[in-house]
């Protein structure tokens, strides 16, 4: 029962979500609506106006749920490069990193106004499977194969006994059955384990690991 409680504070603590009413409306509150306050145009007074306003400069919706590199009201408060369109806003200076950076994840994890149950935010088994490697004893190349039902950034490590990385490589695959292969013509004969990663757009990562034999 103690052991379960403390399972499910750190559980919701790794996953935590940024809340619309408290952590976002609050920024446009203090530092936008004197001047997108109105009824036509850009509107930040509530959730509903913010993700149906539309940038005319952008010629979109100012909200991209999922990606924020895409959504127009990110574009004009990112601090790390100029808007595409017009000035930084809030126009005549900026928000905090620390602003800036809730209002991305926000977008990220989908523009919602209400928390999500987190176990909707899990990716499944049925989203990525992972086939192992092949051939197993191998010499010197093998290759991991992988199967994907979302597009994903797929990330894949390997080490070696003594625990150094010596293969890295990370990428973003597509709907459908994938392979990376990999060259151990400079490693010696011995076992080695490998790490990959799945993250699907508005899922959190999953990662599995794997173990494999070079014999030379
Ligand atoms: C002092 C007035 C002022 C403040 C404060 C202000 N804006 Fe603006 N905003 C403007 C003006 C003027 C434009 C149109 C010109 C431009 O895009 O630079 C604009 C345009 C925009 C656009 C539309 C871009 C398009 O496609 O036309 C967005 C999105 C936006 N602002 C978001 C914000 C956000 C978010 C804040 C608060 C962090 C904010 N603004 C604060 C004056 C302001």
């Amino acid at each position: 029962m103690r052991i379960s409680f403390i399972m499910l504070i750190l559980f919701i603590s790794a996953f935590s979500q940024v809340e619309y009413n408290t952590q976002i409306q609050p920024i446009f509150n203090n530092r936008c609506i004197n001047c997108h306050g109105g009824t036509s145009g850009v509107t930040l007074t509530s959730y509903s106006a913010v993700t149906t306003s539309i940038g005319n400069n952008y010629g979109t919706l100012i909200v991209v749920p999922f990606d924020a590199v895409s959504s127009p009201i990110y574009d004009k408060v990112r601090l790390d490069k100029s808007p595409d369109h017009g000035d930084r806003m809030p126009r005549g200076g900026s928000l905090s990193q620390t602003e800036v950076d809730l209002i991305r994840d926000w977008l990220n994890e989908g523009a919602n106004e209400a928390l999500v149950a987190v176990y909707e935010e899990y990716a499944t088994p049925v989203d990525f499977n992972l086939a192992g490697n092949y051939p197993n004893p191998f010499n010197p190349v093998t290759a991991i194969s992988f199967l994907l039902a979302k597009p994903a950034t797929v990330a894949l490590s390997v080490y070696n006994l003594s625990g150094l990385e010596i293969f890295v490589s990370q990428s973003d695959y597509s709907i459908g059955s994938h392979k990376q292969t990999i060259d151990f013509s400079n490693q010696p004969s011995g076992i080695y384990f490998y790490q990959i990663s799945f993250r699907a757009q508005g899922r959190q990562e999953i990662v599995q690991n794997g173990k494999m034999t070079l014999l030379k």
